[in-house]
């Protein structure tokens, strides 16, 4: 992940490149301009190759793993060599080269029991798959990544409509909250919207510009229904509840 100006905060919504292929430049260009500022790149070379991704930038806002390694030890020592180039390493010749460490298809077991607790290894993003097959939403992993007040852990999801979609399609929530914003919202965007809610970043795999404006203005689109409007705040209290005891 490599954002264009700052490191400061991680955006609620990123804009995730996998499978675009040689369209990747041009729709990151795209996204940036409809206001994403968190990019999530990828080098899984079964899939894409995106071994040349920030060349020519002087550090990487986070380094993700792709998955635990095949044994606790190995996972630690992978996440204890890529520590070393966290902002408080040691080593000058590496020190903040990496600013935040991730993991990604992680299990709770992996994180609890296999590794020490997230102060010990710099780990701050946990990048999990958030659907209903995947442990009912991944809510005990997103429940851990929550707790994690010391050291705090910060949960991105992904396959977030890809792997929801009868859900998202006909939720009475979802719906509420699309037909009721004025002008309305898809009920991909008002899924995303909701998604965000419960204090998961989004991973977005568009590769339609106009989703992507969408998707990007309807937070706020949706807040300025609930300040503007009483209605607006019922529905969307009604809606939140609907959506969290689904997700937990
Ligand atoms: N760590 C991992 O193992 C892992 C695995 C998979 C993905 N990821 C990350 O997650 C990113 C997102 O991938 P995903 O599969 O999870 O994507 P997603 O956001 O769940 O789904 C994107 C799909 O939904 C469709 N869609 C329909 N309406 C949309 C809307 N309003 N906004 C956005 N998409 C809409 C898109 O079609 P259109 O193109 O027509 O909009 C696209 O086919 C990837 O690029 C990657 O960065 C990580």
């Amino acid at each position: 992940m490599a954002t264009p100006e700052t490191t400061a905060e991680m955006p609620p919504m990123m804009y995730g490149t996998a499978w675009k292929k040689e369209r990747t430049a041009d729709l990151v260009y795209e996204a940036i301009k409809a206001g994403f500022r968190g990019i999530d790149t990828a080098a899984m070379k079964r899939h894409y190759d995106e071994a040349l991704t920030g060349e020519g930038i002087p550090y990487l806002d986070a380094l993700v793993l792709h998955s635990p390694y095949p044994t606790p030890h190995e996972t630690l020592l992978a996440l204890h060599t890529l520590q070393s180039y966290l902002p408080s390493s040691a080593d000058p010749s590496r020190a903040g080269q990496v600013r935040r460490l991730g993991l990604s298809n992680v299990t709770l077991p992996a994180l609890v029991e296999a590794l020490p607790p997230p102060a010990a290894t710099g780990l701050s993003i946990v990048q999990n798959r958030f659907c209903a097959a995947e442990h009912a939403f991944d809510r005990a992993v997103r429940a851990w990544c929550a707790a994690q007040q010391q050291s705090p852990v910060a949960y991105q999801g992904f396959w977030t409509l890809t792997g929801n979609r009868g859900v998202w399609d006909a939720a009475w929530f979802v719906r509420a909250l699309a037909d009721g914003v004025p002008g309305g919202l898809s009920r991909a965007a008002a899924w995303y919207v909701l998604v965000r809610s419960a204090g998961v970043v989004v991973l977005n795999g568009t590769g339609d510009v106009a989703h992507m404006r969408e998707d990007q203005g309807a937070w706020e689109r949706v807040a300025a229904w609930r300040a503007g409007e009483e209605e607006g705040a019922r529905v969307w209290e009604r809606c939140v509840a609907g959506f969290r005891e689904l997700v937990g």
